[in-house]
C-alpha cells in the first residue's frame, strides 16, 4: 500500500517538473488565462451558493495550502459578493470549528452582506467595513492575531501602490510557514490600456508589487511548486510562503 502512495507521489513529483518545462502548455495556458478574464469567465461560479470570483484551479490550490497549513484564521482583503469568504469558511470548519475567516472590504453592499450573514458558514466570519490599509483596522489584527496561525489572501486594490502597502503590513500578520496570496498579478501581462476605468494597468499591478516586496523581504518565497503546476491561474508569483527564519 505505502509502495503505491510513495509511487504515485513520485509520479505527481516527474510529472510537474515535466509541464514546469512544457513551453506549449504554458503558453496555452497564460493565452487562455487572459482570455477567460477578458470575457469575465470568472464570474460565473458560486461556493455554496454566494458568488466567488476567482479561477477554478486557483480555489483548487487554495484549498490545498489551507489543508497543509490548518490555520486559525483566514484574512481576505476584497470581499465582493462573498463567495470566496464562505469558500475559506467552509475549510476552516472542518479543520476547527473555531477557526475565523476576516473579510474586509471599504465598499460591502448591502444585498452582499445581508446574503453573507444570512449564511449557515456566517458563524465562522468577521465583515471588516473600511480600507485593508486602514491602521484602525490593521492595528487591531496585529494585535490580536499574534499567536494564531494565519493565512491572508489580498484581492481589493490592485494597484501597485495599495498592493505594496497591503504586503507590508500583512507580511508581519501571516505565521511563519504560512502563505501570503496575491491576487491578480496576471494584469502585467495584460496590453497596456487593456483594463479601461481601472486605476492598475501593465506596470501598476500586483505582480511589479510583489517584485518590490520581495527585493526587500527575504523571509518570503515563491511557491515554486504551485507556479509549476498550475497554469492556468489569475496569480502567477502571487503565492507567497513565510519562510521559518
Ligand atoms: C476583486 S473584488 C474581490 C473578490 C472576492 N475576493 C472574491 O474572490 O470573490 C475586489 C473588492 O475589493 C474592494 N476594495 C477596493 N478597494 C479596497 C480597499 N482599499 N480596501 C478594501 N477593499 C477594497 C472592492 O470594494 C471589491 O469588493
Amino acid at each position: 500500500m505505502k509502495k503505491n502512495k510513495d509511487n504515485f507521489e513520485l509520479f505527481v513529483k516527474n510529472n510537474i517538473n515535466k509541464i514546469k518545462k512544457n513551453k506549449k502548455f504554458n503558453n496555452k495556458s497564460k493565452e487562455w488565462s487572459l482570455l477567460a478574464s477578458k470575457i469575465k469567465y470568472h464570474y460565473n461560479f458560486n461556493w455554496l451558493g454566494l458568488p466567488i470570483i476567482k479561477f477554478p484551479t486557483d480555489i483548487l490550490v487554495m484549498q490545498e495550502i489551507i489543508w497543509k497549513v490548518k490555520p486559525d484564521v483566514i484574512i481576505e482583503t476584497g470581499v465582493a459578493r462573498g463567495g470566496s469568504l464562505i469558500f475559506f469558511a467552509s475549510l476552516i470548519q472542518l479543520i476547527n470549528k473555531k477557526g475565523k475567516v476576516i473579510g474586509i472590504d471599504i465598499d460591502i453592499r448591502k444585498k452582499n452582506e445581508l446574503a453573507i450573514k444570512k449564511h449557515p458558514l456566517y458563524k465562522n466570519i468577521k465583515l471588516l467595513n473600511g480600507s485593508s490599509t486602514s491602521k484602525k483596522i490593521t492595528n487591531k489584527l496585529i494585535k490580536k492575531l499574534s499567536n494564531k496561525k494565519v493565512i491572508v489572501v489580498l484581492d481589493s486594490l490592485h494597484t501597485e501602490e495599495h498592493v505594496l502597502k497591503e504586503l507590508e503590513i500583512y507580511s508581519k500578520i501571516v505565521s511563519k510557514k504560512s502563505y501570503l496570496i496575491v491576487q491578480d498579478t496576471f494584469v502585467e501581462f495584460f496590453p497596456k490600456n487593456h483594463f479601461k476605468n481601472r486605476p492598475w494597468d501593465k506596470g501598476n499591478n500586483p505582480l511589479t508589487a510583489v517584485k518590490k516586496f520581495l527585493k526587500n523581504n527575504k523571509n518570503f518565497i515563491v511557491d515554486k511548486k504551485i507556479s509549476s503546476k498550475i497554469g492556468i491561474t489569475e496569480n502567477p508569483m502571487g503565492y507567497l510562503i513565510k519562510k521559518n527564519d
